[in-house]
């Protein structure tokens, strides 16, 4: 039988790590799990108990309770998407929230929330067969990956998708800002002390600025073919 594949996706905000890695789990029949949602559940966790006031972190409460927070992920094949629970409430819209977004770096940063969640997430994929998006799996969570993506697009062409699709949802938008905050959070991302967003070493990037969703795919299958990593 075909080995089962380890697949890390790494990379900058709003490049479409998700999108990609959803579409790739998808055609391998493997499973697919969003990292970010992880940092995100924790953050919600941490928020409505009162751990977070202000934007400071109550770092002595939220690392006391962190082993009392269990995040799953269920497939719901009506929606056709991944619904991330936390302590069996489904949280998949709580979490994509303003408020949670605007507290998640600051949690992510945190290293003991950092170490929890590696753990959970070398767990998950103790079996293989998985495809992980987030900013430290090819590096930190599994360096032995089989395929290592990292994934980019200029800041420009990234604001234009996000300022799409909050127009889409009606929320009025001001591109400049959008803009800068992609910079600003690429910023944040690569120079937080701990496990900042890196490239391995063995990492292939993928540029897809100019790439649509199915010819990303397919330059990843392509990858995978150069490398022997194709299902027979
Ligand atoms: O991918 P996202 O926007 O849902 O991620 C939310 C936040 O979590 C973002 O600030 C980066 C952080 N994150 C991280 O530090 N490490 C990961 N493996 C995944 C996300």
């Amino acid at each position: 039988m075909q080995k089962k594949l380890i697949i890390a996706i790494d990379g900058h905000s709003s490049c479409g790590k998700s999108t990609v890695a959803k579409d790739l789990a998808k055609e391998l029949g493997y499973v697919y799990i969003d990292t970010g949602a992880m940092y995100r559940s924790v953050t919600l966790f941490a928020m409505r108990n009162g751990f977070i006031a202000d934007g400071t972190i109550d770092e002595k409460q939220l690392s006391a309770h962190l082993n009392a927070i269990k995040i799953t992920f269920k497939y719901q094949p009506e929606e056709k998407k991944n619904e991330t629970f936390l302590n069996g409430e489904s949280v998949e819209d709580a979490i994509r929230g303003l408020e949670v977004s605007q507290n998640v770096s600051a949690v992510s940063a945190l290293g003991f929330v950092r170490r929890r969640l590696v753990e959970l997430q070398q767990e998950m994929g103790i079996e293989g067969g998985i495809v992980m998006d987030g900013r430290d799996i090819g590096t930190v969570v599994f360096p032995k990956a089989e395929l290592k993506l990292f994934m980019t697009a200029s800041p420009e062409i990234r604001a234009q998708r996000r300022y799409d699709e909050l127009i889409a949802k009606g929320e009025p938008v001001n591109f400049q800002e959008i803009l800068e905050n992609v910079k600003y959070r690429d910023h944040q991302d690569s120079t937080r002390k701990e496990s900042p967003l890196m490239q391995a070493d063995d990492a292939v990037v993928l540029d897809n600025s100019h790439l649509n969703k199915e010819e990303q795919l397919l330059w990843i299958m392509k990858k995978m073919d150069e490398r022997g990593l194709s299902k027979q």
